[in-house]
């Protein structure tokens, strides 16, 4: 073949840290991961400079409803622009989602890993689409975390306030050994959003399940749990922990408090008031760090 001149273009891989591995190390070590919900730049970039303030690892999480807004692709680029000049470990996770079709693009796409929701399905069900999601996420490197038991609340538009389906520890461990899953999401009494009332939480259930296997265990619904909350789980042997609403209040309150404050004083320029919204959205989530005690443990996972 003639050689017509034009450069062959090398195929892009997305920069990216394993989440299994970054929430290993945590287990090795004693304290959790945050999982953040990213809805915009603006709360990605947050999330990455908080990790980097605090010398932490951190996983930028996304739900399937921001995953389908901006999409896959897109997410993964500015993801991996913005890790690409952090030196801390970072990982691009899919929250809950139910969706075969949107969890293969994020697969395809080189995202870090992906929650499926198999939690409104039957045991069998759930259990053969899990194993399916595997069978296409692990060829391309993409760590799976799994969820049959629902976690009580609606997520940006996923979700159940009723408890649909719970099992044994036995059997949940068992099914995710059989579908070769790599984090495990079991319902520990949280919920997703506000508590209407104190919730009856778990971290006994999250020591026999570590006694059961080694399979890192994730903690859904962080926001709203008191510090001794998160203590008591994480040496119970929680590894990773989600946290979102508390993020997007973080920056709906930052944005009225500037947007208020810049009307008095008769400012029209966005940039100012975004500046303040992504600052306050880093102290969120870096108080989060130090509570899990993942501040200052950046290490050698990449
Ligand atoms: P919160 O919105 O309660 O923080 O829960 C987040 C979550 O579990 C996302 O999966």
């Amino acid at each position: 073949m003639p050689h017509l001149g034009r450069k062959r273009i090398p195929r892009k891989v997305v920069m990216r840290t394993s989440t299994k591995s970054i929430v290993h190390a945590a287990q090795d070590g004693g304290y959790a991961v945050g999982a953040f919900n990213i809805f915009d730049g603006l709360t990605l970039r947050a999330v990455v400079h908080a990790a980097g303030e605090k010398r932490s690892p951190a996983i930028v999480q996304v739900s399937a409803r921001t995953a389908k807004a901006l999409g896959p692709r897109f997410l993964a680029r500015m993801f991996e622009e913005l890790a690409a000049g952090s030196d801390v470990p970072l990982s691009l996770h899919l929250d809950h989602c139910p969706d075969l079709e949107l969890t293969r693009a994020v697969i395809d796409a080189g995202w870090s890993s992906v929650l499926f929701d198999a939690s409104h399905l039957e045991l069998a069900e759930a259990a053969e689409q899990t194993a399916r999601v595997v069978s296409w996420a692990h060829p391309n490197g993409v760590d799976v975390e799994s969820e049959i038991e629902n976690i009580v609340g609606v997520e940006d538009g996923v979700g159940s306030d009723a408890l649909a389906h719970s099992y044994a520890d036995e059997e949940l461990v068992r099914v995710a050994r059989e579908t070769g899953v790599d984090l495990l999401a079991p319902h520990l009494g949280t919920a997703h959003g506000q508590y209407k009332l104190p919730p009856v939480l778990l971290p006994q259930r999250v020591s026999h399940l570590r006694r059961l296997t080694d399979l890192p265990i994730v903690l859904h619904g962080g926001t709203g749990l008191k510090p001794e909350e998160f203590r008591s789980f994480i040496s119970a042997g929680v590894s990773k922990i989600n946290v979102s609403t508390a993020v997007k209040h973080a920056y709906l309150d930052a944005m009225e408090e500037s947007l208020g404050s810049a009307r008095e004083a008769g400012r029209r320029e966005p940039l100012p008031i975004l500046g303040e919204v992504e600052r306050r959205v880093v102290d969120t989530v870096a108080s989060f760090l130090e509570l899990f005690g993942s501040a200052g443990r950046a290490g050698g996972e990449r």
